[in-house]
C-alpha cells in the first residue's frame, strides 16, 4: 500500500516509465526505492507476454526482479541497452544528476552508459536548481580510501567514509567503499566531476553528467515529464 505523498509520486513516476518498455528491448534496471515500483510494474507487463531481458545495476535489483520473474541477462550478453530506467538522488535543469545515495553508482553508470537511452523516474524533491545538496558518493578502491579522505578534506569536500550501521566501511557490490563527499552547491559539476574522475584511486563518482534523456517526475497526483533546459 502506498501511504505517503512521496511514495505516490515515486509509483507515478515508475507507472508511467513502465510504458516506454517495449518488446525485445533489453533494458538497464536501476536502483532504489522508486525503482521498486518500476519493477514490480515491468514484472506484470511481463505476466501478461512483454517479452525483455533486463540487466540489473545492483544485487538489490536483481533479487526483486526475479522475484517478479523479469528474464535478466548480463552485459557480457548484451553489450548494447537499448532503454534504461533509473533513480536519482538528485536533478538539475541540465538532467545534471547525482546518484549513488543506494551505493550502486558504479554498475548504475555502466549500464548508462551502454544505453541508448537513460530515463530517470524520480520524486518531486529531486528537483533543484544546482546540485550538491544531496552528498556526493565517490567509490573508492579500499587500498587508497584513508589518503583520499585527507585530499577530500583539504580540498573541503567534508568526507565521510560510508559505514554499514557501525564502525565498518560500507562495502559496494564490487568489492570498494563509498566516501560520500559534502559539497554544498556545486556551480561547475561538469568540471568537478573530471576532477574526481582524474583522482587515483576513485573508481566512479555519482555525478552523471549528459546522460539523461529526460526525468519522469511525480509530483503531487501528476506526472511531469522534464527535459533539458537549453
Ligand atoms: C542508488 C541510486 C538511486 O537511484 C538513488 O539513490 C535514488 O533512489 P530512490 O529512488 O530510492 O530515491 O542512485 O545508487
Amino acid at each position: 500500500m502506498i501511504d505517503s505523498p512521496i511514495e505516490k509520486e515515486k509509483f507515478l513516476a515508475a507507472e508511467h516509465a513502465v510504458n516506454l518498455v517495449e518488446n525485445h528491448m533489453i533494458v538497464g534496471l536501476g536502483s532504489g526505492s522508486t525503482v521498486y515500483y518500476f519493477l514490480r510494474l515491468l514484472g506484470e507487463r511481463v505476466s501478461k507476454g512483454l517479452s525483455i531481458k533486463g540487466i540489473p545495476t545492483s544485487g538489490r535489483s536483481e533479487t526483486i526482479a526475479r522475484e517478479v520473474n523479469i528474464p535478466i541477462t548480463t552485459l557480457q550478453e548484451h553489450t548494447e541497452i537499448d532503454l534504461t530506467i533509473d533513480g536519482a538522488d538528485e536533478f538539475d535543469p541540465q538532467l545534471n544528476l547525482i546518484k549513488g545515495g543506494g551505493g550502486a553508482l558504479l554498475r548504475e553508470k555502466i549500464v548508462a552508459s551502454n544505453s541508448k537511452k537513460m530515463v530517470v523516474i524520480a520524486d518531486s524533491a529531486k528537483q533543484v536548481k544546482k546540485l550538491g545538496k544531496f552528498p556526493l558518493p565517490v567509490e573508492v578502491i579500499p587500498f587508497s580510501y584513508p589518503a583520499l579522505l585527507k585530499r577530500f578534506d583539504r580540498e573541503g569536500f567534508n568526507p565521510i567514509l560510508r559505514t554499514s550501521g557501525g564502525e565498518k566501511p560500507y562495502v559496494t557490490d564490487e568489492g570498494n567503499y563509498i566516501i560520500d563527499c559534502h559539497l554544498g552547491m556545486v556551480d561547475d559539476p561538469i568540471q568537478l566531476s573530471a576532477w574526481f574522475d582524474a583522482t587515483p584511486g576513485v573508481v566512479c563518482q555519482g555525478f552523471f553528467i549528459n546522460m539523461a534523456s529526460k526525468v519522469i517526475m511525480g509530483k503531487g497526483e501528476l506526472v511531469e515529464i522534464i527535459r533539458k533546459s537549453s
